[in-house]
């Protein structure tokens, strides 16, 4: 998704606006921009498609200083990838820049006749030019016309051409921090950003305005009252947003879990056993639900579904895992009863958040899995489980995965205690399994050559099939996802025991199918399934537990994962599918980070 950053203050501008487009690169995006006050108060813009460091370019020749500037990454939505698509956007008085969907702006174009003057196809353009004849010398005036005409989803960044060294921000929806540091004034679409300058910052409250300068940050609320902000603190150090010697930030990531998962885990424990008191989630919000509703997104959605696989069984209650875009336009059977649990990393899924707010008006309980203190999802759940993961720059989630996964195992093992169905010693030796999944994670990674090697075997390949059953079955979806989403692969995952009712016919000669085969009562009927596809050809990749007995004709690579409880196999088998989609990606040269069409966090429907 699009990324923001505005800076006033007595540095030099155009190096913090390009530094600061540079640390949110993550976000994805396919043109990048800057607009700037020089030394004579005169309003530049710059903006091209192609990398940060293209734009950077442009300016080692520029000797002028300029102490106030705004900048933008763009992720394509309104109009092709182009130059003048390209943010931001000069119209008239006003110079803009947006992260989100103006729902409206062809209504808004047809009403104020903005046709001829528009030389984009983006929406965000539409807004720029309605600022500009809103305009009449008062910003907040005319930011509040804008804000009360827009529909949809917005951050903008705004300056004026007779309001050198001032920018002003507003947002519904769309993601924007802001803190006045020892640098300036700075505003962004998050933390990372930020970092290199504070590690106090607040998030900008929703249709509010902010008005940065190079002494000061003031916010005023809709009815135009002066507010102060509700500060927060960083969370992460800062090489947490870096490489740190790593080629990659997804390897890095990869490498992380272990201790992700102990940041997770270890600060929850009381006794042995999870305790979310410092979380303040009560156990009466376990107690007094029947039945759970997940929802989320991606590689979240799959946390979900592996969660579900858990928790069903163990608590004898229904557990449904809806898709977040498809459940806001539903009528969903949920009420009061209902225990929604939202999962997200960057809690600023549009569609998550959308889905967050329809479950609170069928008056259902909501507990917000998030990994980005203070995000949107977070603040407007009622019940917050913050992972600790840190901050996840790779478009591909690993830890977050990970550390979802823990939380949610975390939930299901208190609601099993405070609901009967564990003792207190069956939940401290489920919690003692949560935590034997750590060196398991650790010798998976120490083993990472294992998943170089054999990607060989799927460089060439067009199609890929992971199979399994049961918790194999949730686990095999992001799998999918992951070589799918970093190598271009075509990959699918499928129920082993579905197999048969059509897709084995696409099962030919070479074709790659990973299967997961680790949960012991269902093993027999997945080696079933393995000998059906390797009858007709399949290049079979077998994953098991190391104690597993497999006949050595069977698989054409068989990867081992340490003996664990079978509920909890999940944990190194995400660093074995992690790699291999890594090591895919990288066998095939391609943008391990940021993949193609990708963001990092969908902020826009
Ligand atoms: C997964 O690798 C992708 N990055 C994507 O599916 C992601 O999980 C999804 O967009 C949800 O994001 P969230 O967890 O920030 O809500």
């Amino acid at each position: 998704m699009c990324g923001i950053i505005g800076y006033s203050g007595p540095l030099e501008a155009r190096t913090i606006l390009l530094d600061g487009l540079s640390q949110l690169e993550y976000r994805g995006y396919d043109s990048a921009g800057i607009a700037y006050f020089d030394s004579r108060s005169q309003i530049h813009v710059v903006k091209k498609t192609g990398k940060v460091a293209n734009l950077r370019e442009t300016f080692s020749s520029i000797s002028d200083s300029s102490h106030c500037g705004i900048g933008h990454t763009r992720w394509a939505t309104h109009g092709g990838v182009s130059d003048v698509n390209a943010h931001p956007h000069h119209a008239g008085q006003v110079t803009l820049i947006h992260n989100g969907i103006i729902e409206n702006y062809h209504s808004l174009t047809q009403e104020f006749q903005l046709e001829a003057s528009l030389v984009s196809q983006t929406d965000s353009e539409v807004a720029a030019r309605l600022l500009d004849i809103f305009y009449e010398g008062q910003p907040e005036s005319a930011i509040k016309q804008l804000v009360n005409r827009v529909e949809g989803s917005y951050a903008f960044c705004i300056m004026f051409n007779d309001r050198p060294g001032e920018i002003y921000a507003v947002r519904s929806v769309s993601p924007l921090v802001a803190a006045y540091t020892r640098a300036g004034a700075l505003v962004a679409s998050d933390l990372t950003a930020l970092i290199p300058y504070t590690r106090n910052y607040f998030v900008v409250p929703e249709h509010h305005i902010v008005k940065l300068t190079g002494y000061k940050i003031s916010i005023c609320d809709p009815d135009g009252k002066q507010v102060s902000p509700e500060m927060m603190k960083v969370n992460w150090n800062t090489d947490a947003a870096m490489k740190n010697g790593f080629p990659h930030f997804m390897l890095k990531e990869i490498h992380e879990q272990p201790e992700a998962l102990k940041n997770t885990i270890l600060p929850r424990l009381t006794k042995g056993i999870p305790d979310f008191t410092d979380d303040q989630i009560p156990d009466e919000l376990f107690l007094g639900c029947d039945q759970i509703h997940v929802i989320a997104c991606g590689t979240a959605m799959h946390a979900g579904m592996v969660a579900r696989s858990l928790l069903e069984p163990l608590l004898r209650i229904p557990v449904t895992v809806s898709i977040a875009s498809e459940f806001r336009y539903e009528e969903p059977l949920i009420d009061e009863k209902t225990l929604v649990i939202v999962i997200s990393q960057s809690g600023e899924t549009i569609d998550t958040l959308a889905a967050l707010r329809l479950a609170r008006t069928c008056g259902s309980r909501t507990l917000a899995v998030v990994n980005v203190k203070g995000s949107t999802i977070a603040r407007e759940s009622d019940y917050v489980l913050y992972t600790h993961a840190g901050p996840e720059i790779a478009v591909a989630s690993t830890k977050a995965y990970s550390v979802q996964l823990a939380a949610l195992y975390m939930v299901g093992c208190r609601m099993a205690l405070v609901r009967g169905r564990f003792t207190g010693e069956q939940a401290s030796a489920f919690l003692a399994g949560l935590l034997d999944v750590i060196p398991a994670m650790e010798t998976m990674i120490s083993r990472k050559d294992e998943e170089k090697n054999l990607v060989t075997h799927l460089l060439s390949q067009h199609d890929t099939f992971f199979i399994g059953r049961g918790l194999d079955y949730a686990f095999s979806l992001e799998g999918a996802l992951k070589l799918k989403e970093i190598s271009y692969i075509h990959a699918e995952a499928y129920a082993a025991g579905e197999l048969k009712h059509g897709t084995i016919a696409l099962i030919a000669s070479g074709v790659p199918v990973i299967a997961i085969a680790t949960q012991e009562h269902i093993f027999s009927k997945t080696m079933s399934n393995v000998r059906e596809v390797k009858a007709r050809g399949a290049f079979v990749i077998l994953v098991t537990q190391e104690h597993a007995s497999v006949d050595p004709d069977l698989a054409d690579i068989h990867i081992k994962i340490p003996d664990l409880d079978d509920r909890f196999t999940v944990f190194p088998i995400a660093v074995v599918l992690q790699l291999i989609a890594y090591y895919t990606s990288i066998g095939k040269n391609l943008d391990v980070d940021q993949p193609r069409n990708l963001a990092k966090s969908v902020t826009v429907e």
